[in-house]
């Protein structure tokens, strides 16, 4: 029939790959778009599981959240809020968008229809992406310069002012309700200080991202909330922006370990091995349903985690489970691969 031909034809050249996926996760039917998308012939993957297309570390965890989809089909977006990838044949990863589907054919089983976008492809995505993080920045160093050079500035005068009028003794008031105030002071300029550091991480410029996350580590383990670390050095491996971005990562994970998960510590791994750099931030509190967070777009933080590893071409992944707590792990390459290959 000329009409299904035509169909067959559009869906054929739409710029995303259509997969229609049964219960089990088996590719019942695709359009010509997997092929280039993917490195799969449409053929080779009718009947194959879909799993095959999810980044290999992901697997095991696709199959539990297809399950869960297949309990409450609605149509929406995968993993919403996250940075997904798809792996192709030939093992390499970019970066996804995928719209999920409920389908009931007349007869036969549900199925559910996935639409796959390749980001990659989109240079609009990345840059927007990168101006959006790169204003965030450049108005936390305003805000740590001012804060830095003006208030802390003035409280210093202010600690100054206060010192020599005491040692004058020409201030009324008891010995006690001086030092009182002496060191209120003294612990203001530390917490604007603080705060600065936490705005511009000035260590990770001059001492690389080891130093920097063992001095984070240690504010929070001071201020109550424990962080043991084991840290490889990394050096000067990673550029100033993998670093930063690496550092933001593991800052808010900590800050949201700290305030969500209920536990009173967390551990932070960072390994590398020959082309990546891995970090992870692991908590054994409350955990949250991943899925619920993301379609309910509370908070900003797992959003900009996520576009912040994308943006250095990292690999971004969150796992929490109601009452056992919440992993992030993030994956960085070491080399830059569009430079290397400009080397060659
Ligand atoms: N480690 C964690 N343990 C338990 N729940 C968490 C954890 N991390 C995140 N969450 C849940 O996920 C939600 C979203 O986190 P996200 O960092 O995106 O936003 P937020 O922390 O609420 O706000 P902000 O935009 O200030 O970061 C949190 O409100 C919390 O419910
Ligand atoms: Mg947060």
């Amino acid at each position: 029939m000329l009409a299904d031909r035509l169909l067959r034809e559009v869906l054929d050249t739409l710029p995303d790959a259509i997969l229609v996926v049964d219960e089990g996760g088996v590719i019942r039917e695709a359009n010509e778009r997997v092929t280039s998308m993917f490195g799969w012939d449409r053929r080779e993957l009718i009947e194959r599981n879909v799993d095959l297309l999810v980044p290999f570390q992901h697997r095991a965890r696709h199959a539990e959240l297809r399950a869960e989809y297949a309990r409450r089909p609605l149509a929406r977006p995968m993993g919403s809020g996250m940075l997904l990838h798809g792996e192709r044949k030939d093992g390499s990863q970019f970066p996804v968008e995928i719209a999920l589907s409920p389908w009931q054919p007349d007869a036969g089983e549900p199925m559910v229809v996935c639409a796959v976008r390749d980001l990659s492809l989109f240079d609009r995505w990345r840059s927007m992406s990168m101006a959006r993080v790169e204003a965030v920045e450049a108005e936390r160093t305003r805000i740590a310069a001012e804060l830095h050079d003006d208030i802390v500035q003035q409280m210093v005068f202010i600690k100054h002012r206060f010192t020599t009028l005491r040692n004058a003794e020409s201030v009324f008031g008891d010995d006690d309700s001086l030092l009182e105030l002496g060191s209120a002071i003294d612990h203001t300029i530390a917490s604007i200080e603080r705060i600065c550091r936490g705005l511009t991480p000035l260590e990770l410029k001059h001492f690389g991202l080891t130093l920097a996350l063992k001095i984070l580590f240690r504010e929070y383990s001071e201020a109550g909330f424990k962080v043991r670390g084991k840290l490889v050095d990394v050096g000067r491996d990673l550029d100033l922006a993998k670093a930063l971005a690496l550092f933001r990562i593991v800052q808010e994970s900590l800050s949201n370990a700290r305030e969500h998960s209920g536990a009173d510590e967390a551990l932070v791994t960072m390994t590398r091995d020959a082309d990546w750099v891995q970090v992870e931030v692991k908590d054994t509190g409350v955990g949250f349903e991943t899925a619920a967070v993301a379609s309910s777009g509370s908070g900003i933080g797992l959003l900009g985690m996520s576009e912040r590893a994308a943006m250095i071409g990292g690999l971004f992944e969150l796992r929490s489970t109601p009452g056992e707590g919440t992993r992030i792990r993030v994956r960085v390459p070491v080399a830059e691969p569009a430079r290397a290959e400009e080397e060659l």
